[in-house]
């Protein structure tokens, strides 16, 4: 089954957004229906939290697996009592220092959270955003906010409200449009249940900004071995692009050459390749292709924010084939390796000098 409904689109300043509009859209969502709104990391498709017919609603509507669990985001820290339960002191040292912000922190679940939210699992994951039309569509409709990223399961997230549309018109009642999200990249998904604090999804917090405050914060073994993972929403193919991505990892030069060769083989083959590609190597890839610049490849920032919105385009072009290379996998080059390992549905060249 899939949720049918007319959507709206209403823009919005993304600092000061309208107040009918967000009393609008808290109205849908105390309804059990759907709203797409901003979050600095990407748009969310969100429903009331504490019901579950709603949060059928957006497994319906992106044609999402049941058990892949969604992370609810709350505009109070003392919402935590709410939904969650035997919260441990550092996730009120993390909550104090990253909120709101693009952390996201799996607890065990309070028993009058709907099951579903989690996908049967005892915990739920919680967020603050700081988005500013998030935050005062939380406020306004004082509930706390199921949401996923708005897009289709297995496609790039959403981050401009055009990439909400493109996946979602027609299975969402409401989009408030505040333009693109800032960092682009999903939220950092750290589990505080187990012995050891886990990181089950790296994003824009850093594994380093955790440590300052939880020196024991560690990479989930299963994302490091770069295996399908802990969580069952964590199984590789996603954040994809129609297209087929091939990921290389190695000396640069040594990449850019086999890249080159690639594309030449493909285009003797009728095929068409795009690139995902920092500025430094657009400059050096000799090839024919079509090329997504993604920004200075010191700049992951940039990068992190352009990537999703890059792979839509590439696909926009029709290629089918896609080319990138990494971009380390220090700070926020942990995030951007793993969006682009499911991308490649873990395929990954290995090229050597
Ligand atoms: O930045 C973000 O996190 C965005 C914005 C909208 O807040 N949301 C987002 O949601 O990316 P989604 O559903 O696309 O990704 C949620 C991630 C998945 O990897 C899921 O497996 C994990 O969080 N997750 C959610 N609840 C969990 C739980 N109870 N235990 C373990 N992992 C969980
Ligand atoms: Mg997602």
């Amino acid at each position: 089954m899939i949720y049918q409904t007319q959507t709206i689109l209403i823009r919005v300043d993304p600092q000061v957004p309208a107040g009918d509009a967000i009393q609008q859209a808290a109205a849908i969502l105390r309804d059990g229906r759907l709203v797409a709104f901003p979050t600095e990391t990407v748009y969310g498709l969100g429903a009331n939290a504490l019901d579950a017919a709603a949060i059928a609603r957006i497994f319906q509507a992106k044609q999402r697996p049941a058990n892949d669990p969604v992370i609810v985001h709350i505009h109070v820290t003392n919402q935590f009592a709410e939904l969650a339960r035997d919260v441990p002191p550092v996730a009120y040292q993390l909550a104090k220092r990253f909120w709101p912000g693009p952390l996201t922190l799996v607890l065990r679940r309070a028993t009058h959270v709907p099951a579903n939210i989690a996908a049967g699992l005892e915990t739920v994951a919680i967020r603050m955003p700081a988005h500013p039309v998030a935050r005062a569509l939380l406020k306004a409709a004082n509930l706390p906010i199921a949401a996923p990223s708005a897009n289709t399961f297995t496609r790039p997230s959403a981050t401009t409200a055009a990439h909400v549309l493109e996946d979602l018109d027609g299975h969402v009642d409401l989009v408030l449009d505040a333009g693109p999200t800032t960092i682009g990249l999903e939220s950092t998904v750290l589990d505080l249940t187990g012995e050891t604090p886990l990181v089950l999804r790296p994003g824009g917090v850093t594994l380093a900004g955790l440590r300052e405050i939880v020196p024991s914060v560690q990479m989930s073994p299963r994302y490091i071995e770069g295996e399908a993972a802990t969580s069952p929403g964590q199984m590789l193919k996603h954040y994809s692009p129609l297209a087929r991505v091939i990921l290389h990892s190695g000396p640069r030069e040594a990449v850019l050459r086999v890249m080159a060769q690639t594309t030449r083989d493909y285009v003797a083959n009728g095929k068409q390749v795009g690139a995902l590609i920092a500025d430094e190597d657009a400059l050096l890839l000799d090839a024919p292709v079509i090329m997504e610049r993604l920004g200075s490849q010191s700049d992951l920032e940039t990068i992190s924010h352009r990537l999703f919105a890059a792979m839509r385009a590439l696909d926009g072009q029709g290629v089918d084939v896609i080319l990138a290379r990494d971009f380390g996998r220090e700070g926020l080059g942990a995030a951007l390796w793993d969006r682009l390992l499911r991308a490649a549905e873990g395929e990954i060249v290995q090229v050597e000098a």
